[in-house]
């Protein structure tokens, strides 16, 4: 098999924020990818860079008080604590900014002028005039032209989800001044992305079938016609006038590229960069950028999140074929990551922190390995559902594979001096049960149907298992007549372990280092697979490779900075004399006790079986806004027996999510069309199983045990979704 030389990219991420668990999602998959290739001993270029351009990082800086090009080394220095946390071996890290962009940007911006695909029009735009700046549509604020909600911008609406110009938003004004933009004319740069030349090469390009079948049929719905029978594609502004954080367009002082227009050609600069800066170049050997980029042999792919298909798919394909330059052979577009089933929002608290992750002592190769566990060839979010993580952690990876080697390594140490034995005919039958794999694993990778690679792998691990609780080694160990059996038992447990070793390397790297260590082999390749270690091998001391996750983590991860932790609530509830809410049900139900509380041992001559609490003042109930609610819909919460998830009606246009820990008491059925009251403005509040967005009111009991029964309020007829309740 001649080497295959690749070209591999992660998207580039803008530089005016820290990485969240998206971008590490796209950096695992690439990676995974990418060291698979390596195994297979081809050559691999893996690159990436930060986004440095643009008016949000320009306005971001100048706020900081700092130049552009300081705010975007700052971001930089905060990239390799990720990346070396979660294993990510990119070649290369570089900037939008640096010198390669410029030149480069410019150079295909020329290309494309001298094919006649650059274009000048003048449009009309909104202007700060305190700032003196065309404002992008993100600094632009006013009320929606379709509901009329406040404080939208110009782009859509996040209240009814209205998509406009900035000109129809009415009572606009800039986020950076405060003034009312006035509409101003200028000249600006178009790609002419509507030309039948560059219609018809894309057409070809996105529908030849190297595209994810999803992406080349929404692809095509771009290109259909619009009424006025033009092709679907319009032209593309690429210009921005300054001031602008970018790159001068030639020839046109003022005028700088639309940071998207630069973005991708951040791809090429980061690979060029790196010919000089530790790569080929750096290394003696005589092949320049340029040269590796002319070789038809040279495969290029870009992994990115389905956001971005339009730039990757249309603009970026027509920029390099109309510059005379490479097209990349494929793009692989995944989904987006959401947490328990939630769409991810840092605001709402529902993200994971990767640095606290890290931080916590969780292992980067779970969430590798979780990754890979869900991740697919098409374009579907992955869900990380904290349960499903430990259970995938701690029954399959740790449980299944990690176990192979702990229930046979031992006895090689202790009973045969390090050394690997002969093997049985059952064993060797297991063998190559497990080596006929290699074929469908690498495959599997090929395509990126990493989900499919995992169960297969876990699939091979039941069957060893099975074979160790069929030859029962710490049973045989105890019966010096079984001594040869135990033998080649635990030398094909060994064997076994060492090719899901190497199946699993890609997503493993750092255990499966440590396990060539143990057995004291060369980095694994896929070719190994046909090469067992063999009897007389003598392998290393073994040590327990892989801990377990400890739910107690997991609580931890999803804790919101500054809200109380689990520490602190178990001890308010024992310091108080009043009986507390479990944390699985804490605040979002008022009045559950925890039975299992010991503190909580109620007053039987008090009503209800608590003191009534201090008086407070009319001021401080009305600080406790109390609505009238109605349950739109209902459901039990996967992994909890306490909570219900409840979706409440509170009059506001949208629905607000509430867990209840009263799914021992009501059914969901019960429940929907009812109506009840919440207290609305309690701060939303980040559980395992999503946010909490208010409390529904019920009653108990403070001794449950004794009266038991949760009784949810409901108002009396008439009372309307929204009535606040005096
Ligand atoms: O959407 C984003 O985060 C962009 N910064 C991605 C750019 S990808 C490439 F084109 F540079
Ligand atoms: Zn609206």
């Amino acid at each position: 098999m001649t080497a295959r030389q690749l070209f591999v990219t992660t998207a580039l991420p803008y530089a005016n924020g820290n990485f969240h668990i998206g971008h590490i999602m796209e950096y695992i998959q690439a990676d995974i990818w990418v060291r698979f290739q390596r195994m297979q001993g081809h050559q691999v270029y893996f690159v990436c860079a930060d986004d440095a351009h643009g008016a949000p990082i320009m306005i971001a800086a100048q706020k900081a008080g700092i130049t552009p090009q300081e705010f975007v080394a700052n971001i930089a220095k905060g990239r390799k604590p990720y990346l070396d946390g979660f294993h990510i071996a990119f070649d290369n890290w570089h900037s939008t900014d640096g010198p390669e962009n410029h030149e480069l940007a410019q150079q295909i911006y020329l290309d494309l002028e001298a094919e006649g695909l650059i274009e000048r029009r003048t449009i009309e735009q909104y202007f700060d005039p305190e700032k003196s700046m065309f404002l992008p549509d993100r600094f632009i604020q006013g009320e929606c032209p379709k509901c009329g909600a406040a404080d939208q911008y110009g782009d859509s609406c996040e209240n009814c989800g209205a998509v406009y110009s900035p000109t129809d938003l009415k009572q606009p004004r800039s986020t950076l001044s405060g003034a009312t933009p006035v509409l101003k004319s200028s000249e600006h740069f178009f790609f002419k992305l509507s030309h039948p030349k560059c219609v018809d090469y894309l057409k070809e390009w996105t529908q030849d079938g190297k595209l994810q079948s999803e992406v080349a049929n929404k692809v095509k719905e771009w290109f259909t016609p619009n009424e006025q029978g033009l092709s679907g594609l319009s032209d593309w502004d690429i210009s921005r006038d300054a001031p602008y954080f970018g790159i001068e367009i030639p020839n046109a002082p003022g005028k700088y590229f639309y940071v998207w227009l630069d973005a991708p050609v951040g791809y090429l600069a980061a690979l060029k960069n790196y010919f000089v800066n530790g790569g080929p170049l750096a290394r003696g050997e005589p092949r320049s950028f340029e040269d590796f980029m002319a070789s038809p042999d040279v495969e290029q792919y870009h992994f990115i999140g389905k956001d971005i298909t339009y730039f990757h798919t249309l603009f970026w394909p027509a920029m390099l074929h109309f510059s005379h330059r490479k097209t990349p052979n494929n793009i692989f577009v995944h989904g987006f990551i959401t947490v328990s089933g939630e769409k991810m929002s840092k605001s709402r608290g529902t993200g994971i922190d990767p640095l606290k992750y890290l931080s916590i002592g969780m292992n980067p190769e779970w969430l590798r390995y979780y990754m890979a566990a869900k991740l697919n060839a098409r374009v579907e979010d992955v869900d990380f559902n904290p349960d499903d993580f430990v259970a995938r952690v701690n029954a399959d990876l740790v449980g299944k594979y990690i176990n192979i080697a702990s229930r046979s390594a031992g006895f090689i140490g202790k009973l045969f001096e390090h050394r690997l034995g002969p093997i049985s005919a059952e064993g060797q039958a297991l063998i190559e049960q497990l080596q006929a794999k290699a074929a469908s694993v690498s495959q599997g990778y090929e395509d990126r149907e990493y989900a499919r690679v995992m169960r297969e792998v876990m699939l091979l691990a039941d069957l060893v298992n099975g074979f160790v609780d069929q030859y029962k080694p710490w049973e045989a160990a105890k019966k010096p007549e079984l001594r040869d059996q135990l033998w080649s038992t635990c030398s094909t447990c060994i064997e076994c372990f060492r090719l899901l070793s190497l199946y699993l390397k890609p997503v493993l790297p750092q255990l499966v280092s440590a396990v060539e260590a143990f057995l004291g082999v060369a980095p694994l390749r896929f070719t190994d697979a046909s090469a067992p270690l063999g009897a007389g091998r003598e392998i290393g001391n073994y040590k327990h490779l892989m801990q377990r996750v400890d739910t107690a983590m997991m609580d931890q991860l999803f804790e919101l900075e500054g809200s109380p932790s689990a520490a602190q609530a178990t001890k308010a509830a024992s310091n108080s004399s009043k009986p507390k809410a479990g944390k699985d049900t804490a605040e979002q139900t008022a009045t559950t006790p925890n039975p299992s509380n010991p503190s909580n041992t109620s007053n039987p001559l008090a009503p209800g079986g608590e003191d009534i609490a201090h008086e407070i003042s009319i001021d401080d109930f009305a600080k406790v806004d109390l609505r009238i609610a109605l349950i739109t819909a209902c459901e039990a919460v996967e992994g909890s027996n306490k909570l219900l998830r409840l979706t409440l009606d509170v009059g506001e246009g949208n629905t607000r999510q509430v867990f209840s820990g009263i799914a021992k008491h009501y059914t969901p059925q019960e429940l929907v069309g009812q109506l009840t009251v919440v207290v609305a403005n309690l701060a939303p509040r980040t559980m395992k199983f999503g946010v909490s967005e208010g409390m529904v009111l019920a009653a108990s009991h403070a001794n449950e045990k004794e009266h038991p029964g949760v009784f949810v309020l409901k108002p009396w007829p008439g009372a309307k979704p929204g009535m606040r309740i005096h």
